[in-house]
């Protein structure tokens, strides 16, 4: 039976599943730390707090661990390679110069990794060629949330954060090209109403900030090159050209894929449609939410967590988006967005408002409104 599986392909097959990479810590009575790299580590049971790993029947290493009370599996961060290449030898001195302290079980907590598991031993069962270890976690910490070391095809790798990647792109640079032909209008516009322009363009999922203007209240200006997600209701006026297919795609970067949810952001989608132009109210605490999402993304390593918490604060902004224009009645407006016309070859772009005054009558509004539609309409490469 055995040879019924070729173990080649066993490993090529079982290979092609990815794994992150930990090292599983153990100290001695005087103190000296051993330990183990592992790509089998996983979680098992939240009650009681179990995980596990499995380390080969020969581990060596592994022989020496299992006599110890505690360890610790400490999961590896994608800039640890070296130190995982250290441990994963069988080197007698492959602590040296590797930084930790002692959990709270004393067994080595390694400098720079992103978690920390400590647990005593509940179960070594054995299991074919290795041994299924199971650990009662007894302490736990994420000490660095950060992109975790990742181990595929017999090679070292880190998760790459799809959508929201920024890549340099010829696009942009026709972009931030056509941006210049209309810079004087821009100023003109900005300076005319005492507010911020910015011209955007849509680069793959990101409206990405090309030329911008700031005579308005400054604080709230992103810098040149700012990327903001385009994610369902902002970047509709990006949307209001583009086929099912595109739009289909823009719906589904909501947070919540209900058809309640498409229904509601296809909705504000034609809005924009009919009007020519989007609106985004004043509500401080959802905006700032927003912005501080946004900020949190941008300064990390983009982590998938941080995206997500972006995709909710955008969804949150639904409320805002669009409120009818009712003459009488004044708004607190956070921007107006029109629709620059490009040709094809150009990716969509945008005219942008921001720093706007607030309780600003509906006649003041309108008057915003065609200003930006006016400038979006002197764009040269109108066809
Ligand atoms: C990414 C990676 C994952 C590994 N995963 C395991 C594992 O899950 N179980 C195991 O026994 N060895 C694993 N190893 C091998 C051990 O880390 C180490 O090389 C081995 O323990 C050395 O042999 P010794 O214990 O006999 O000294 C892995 C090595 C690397 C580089």
């Amino acid at each position: 039976m055995p040879g019924s599986i070729d173990a080649t392909l066993f490993r090529e097959t079982l290979g092609h599943y990815p794994t992150g990479v930990a090292v599983v810590t153990t100290a001695t009575d005087d103190g000296t730390p051993d330990g183990m790299v592992v790509g089998t580590f996983s979680s098992v049971s939240l009650d009681p707090p179990l995980i596990a790993f499995y380390p080969a029947s020969n581990s060596r290493t592994f022989a020496r661990l299992r006599t110890a009370s505690a360890f610790c599996v400490n999961v590896l961060a994608s800039d640890q390679e070296p130190l995982c290449r250290q441990i994963a030898t069988r080197r007698e001195d492959k602590f040296d110069g590797v930084g930790w302290r002692a959990g709270p079980l004393g067994s080595p907590i390694l400098e720079g990794a992103v978690s920390w598991i400590e647990c005593t031993f509940e179960e070594v069962r054995e299991a074919g060629d290795h041994f299924i270890v199971l650990g009662r976690v007894h302490g736990l910490t994420v000490e660095r949330s950060t992109l975790p070391l990742l181990f595929f095809q017999g090679g070292y790798g880190r998760f790459s954060p799809g959508s929201f990647v920024a890549a340099p792109d010829p696009e942009l640079i026709q972009a931030a090209h056509l941006a210049e032909t209309i810079r004087a209008q821009v100023e003109e516009l900005s300076t005319e109403f005492s507010v911020n322009c910015s011209v955007l363009a849509r680069i793959r999922d990101d409206a990405v900030q090309v030329l911008a203007t700031n005579q308005g209240s400054a604080s709230d200006s992103p810098p040149l090159g700012h990327r903001q997600p385009v994610i369902p209701p902002m970047g509709a006026v990006f949307m209001v050209d583009e086929g099912p297919a595109a739009v289909d795609e823009w719906l589904r970067r909501a947070p919540d894929d209900s058809r309640e949810s498409r229904e509601l952001y296809s909705a504000l989608l034609d809005r924009v449609r009919e009007r020519g132009y989007s609106l985004l109210a004043t509500e401080p605490h959802l905006l700032e939410r927003h912005r501080a999402a946004l900020s949190a993304f941008e300064q990390s390593d983009r982590l998938p967590s941080q995206e997500r918490a972006v995709r909710q604060a955008t969804a949150k902004l639904a409320e805002l988006f669009c409120p009818d224009l009712v003459p009488g009645r004044s708004y607190d407006l956070a921007s107006i967005v029109v629709l620059i016309p490009t040709k094809a070859d150009l990716p969509p772009m945008a005219l942008r408002m921001t720093g706007l005054p607030g309780a600003a009558s509906t006649a003041q509004v309108e008057s915003w409104i065609d200003g930006l539609k006016r400038v979006a309409r002197s764009v040269p490469s109108t066809p």
